[in-house]
């Protein structure tokens, strides 16, 4: 892995790597987003989740989680928020999708990083659906658009209103099969400047496996893998090439 960019031989990789990935300038709006998240590990208060593959196989069994629960093992870490706000302040995206919204940490990093787009995030269950979308309304964060339902009936509609999708971050189903799918619907809206990021891709041997038929997809020009996340490219014009490079915690 290269360190400081050297031994990358694209300009387009190597700029991206020294000014947006390795970059860890530190930001205003990041302080707000991270005392929220603060607060959430400090709260004590429980939510009955559903989880949304009992949803889709028409059971409804709820379960009893705190929400200081959800925010330590669920919402992305603050360096991958950061990296999400850093792409999208760069490449400045206008239609920017998010699958898995929780509570909504990782939406407020792609919403603040670029106020003129709009950021449609989808999540499947009520309760921290409403939870986010009390604290966006707070924060007067009037470029996200929440959406409640599933990304199986949810992700088809929207793909079928919006133009294209310029910035995708997929984080919700951990299941190989389900995000090939999900990849699927999202392919045809996208264009030579969008930009998918896909969270957790070694969670499992599934997914390892989808990340790999993503990153082989014809339409991919540049992948890039940050071990825990992959960032994919489709731009036109240049060779297909994959890149595993170093990335955080900083
Ligand atoms: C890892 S969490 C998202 C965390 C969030 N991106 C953050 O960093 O703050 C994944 C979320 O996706 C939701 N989810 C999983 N599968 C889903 C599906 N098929 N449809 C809708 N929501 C789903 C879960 O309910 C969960 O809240």
């Amino acid at each position: 892995m290269p360190k400081g960019g050297y031994g990358i031989h694209s300009p387009f990789v190597f700029d991206l790597y020294t000014g947006v990935i390795a970059c860890n300038k530190n930001e205003k709006v990041f302080e707000s987003i991270e005392a929220y998240r603060k607060e959430m590990l400090g709260c004590d208060i429980g939510i009955i989740r559903k989880s949304v593959a009992e949803s889709l196989n028409g059971g409804f069994r709820g379960e009893l989680v705190k929400l200081s629960r959800i925010a330590r093992t669920v919402s992305v870490p603050p360096h991958l928020g950061r990296l999400l706000y850093r792409l999208v302040n760069h490449f400045q995206p206008h239609v920017m999708l998010e699958l898995g919204t929780s509570v909504g940490i990782s939406s407020m990093y792609i919403a603040q990083a670029n106020p003129k787009g709009t950021l449609y995030t989808i999540e499947g269950d009520e309760a921290v659906f409403g939870i986010a979308q009390k604290r966006f309304q707070e924060m007067n964060l009037a470029n996200i658009k929440s959406i409640c339902g599933t990304f199986e009936t949810e992700l088809p509609h929207l793909a079928k209103e919006v133009s294209s999708f310029d910035f995708v971050f997929i984080d919700g189903d951990h299941n190989g099969t389900k995000l090939l799918q999900y990849f699927d619907v999202i392919l045809p809206k996208l264009n030579s400047n969008s930009i998918v990021v896909v969270d957790d891709i070694r969670w499992s041997e599934d997914m390892e496996e989808a990340w790999r038929e993503m990153k082989a997809n014809k339409q991919v020009s540049i992948s890039i893998d940050l071990f825990r996340c992959g960032v994919l490219f489709f731009r036109q014009g240049i060779a297909k090439q994959h890149f595993m490079l170093r990335y955080g915690p900083f």
